[in-house]
């Protein structure tokens, strides 16, 4: 297997093929002076499996519009399958047409991959509330990997919670809550989140109803896929701390930590936060390697 990793993800394919057990497939990617992109496989890959490792974050216009002239590329080659690994995958969140007109991006994202040859795919902890799971968005095998499991164990071996409560900040976070409470060995709840809508849009500002708990002495660990401004977990330490919680932990697959995510947090009463590599940031303390690696192997 040749793994690959684009711009996006040059470290974390590293680890990748390490996990694997292989040396990094190399690739020269440069910008010509106009802006667009150069893609060069180096590796022979003719017959050969190949992974393609892209997170899509911060700059995901860019980093799609490479991915797909690097598979269209290896297809060209004559590579023998493409897994197209996304561990973020972006424009997830647009799976549905909320308003008339709208792209619906998350599918559009996917024909792009398939199109250009991209033979199974997979994402991590992925944000497709309404579809629930990436193999209903793509026509090929796809498998939405998480990184739950890791940052229990961490969380357990690294922050030992003290008489620990795993607190989901949203409905939708319950999945994730019940496997890190699983490592942890604790129980598990679930917060309302409400979030505030201004003309017709939504805003990151979050309303989150805790209802009646009492988390006297308890510390507490929010499991959630993302975090991005910080908002919600700022909002739902603060109704921990007034239900008498002790420290409060945040862990996320995907620290997108945008417009003073860390901050707001630390303001609100959150003892430390840790994501995964899935994004580079000063709170990626988890690698999904393995976990990646473990797919890509189970897949040869
Ligand atoms: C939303 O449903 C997600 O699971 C996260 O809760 C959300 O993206 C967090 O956003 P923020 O950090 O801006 O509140």
């Amino acid at each position: 297997m040749i793994v690959l990793g684009g711009s996006a993800s040059t470290e974390l394919a590293e680890k990748v093929a390490k996990e694997v057990g292989v040396e990094p497939g190399r690739l020269e990617l440069k910008r010509f002076p106009d802006g667009e992109k150069y893609v060069r496989v180096l590796d022979e890959v003719k017959g050969q499996d190949v992974a393609v490792i892209q997170s899509l974050y911060q700059n995901p216009d860019e980093y799609i519009f490479e991915y797909l002239l690097l598979v269209d590329t290896l297809r060209d080659l004559g590579a023998k399958s493409i897994t197209g690994v996304a561990p973020y995958l972006a424009y997830a969140r647009q799976d549905a047409r909320f308003y008339p007109g709208e792209a619906v991006s998350s599918a559009s994202v996917a024909r792009l991959f398939e199109a250009a040859g991209t033979t199974s795919f997979l994402a991590i902890d992925c944000h497709l509330h309404r579809l629930g799971d990436v193999s209903r968005t793509f026509k090929i095998p796809a498998l939405n990997l998480s990184a739950m499991p890791l940052l229990g164990e961490y969380a357990r071996e690294n922050l030992k919670p003290r008489k620990p409560i795993v607190v989901a900040p949203d409905e939708e976070a319950d999945q994730w809550a019940g496997v890190v409470a699983k490592e942890l060995g604790s129980d598990h709840i679930v917060f309302h989140k409400t979030r505030i809508r201004k003309e017709g849009h939504t805003s990151s500002k979050v309303e989150v109803d805790a209802g009646s708990i009492n988390l006297k002495g308890r510390d507490v660990v929010f499991a959630d896929d993302i975090i991005s401004t910080g908002g919600t977990i700022a909002e739902a330490t603060k109704a921990c701390k007034k239900a008498g919680a002790a420290r409060v932990f945040a862990l996320c697959t995907h620290p997108v930590l945008r417009e003073g995510a860390l901050k707001r947090m630390k303001a609100a009463g959150v003892a430390k936060v840790v994501g995964t590599d899935t994004i580079p940031s000063p709170v990626s303390k988890v690698s999904v390697a393995p976990i990646i690696a473990r797919a890509l192997k189970s897949q040869a």
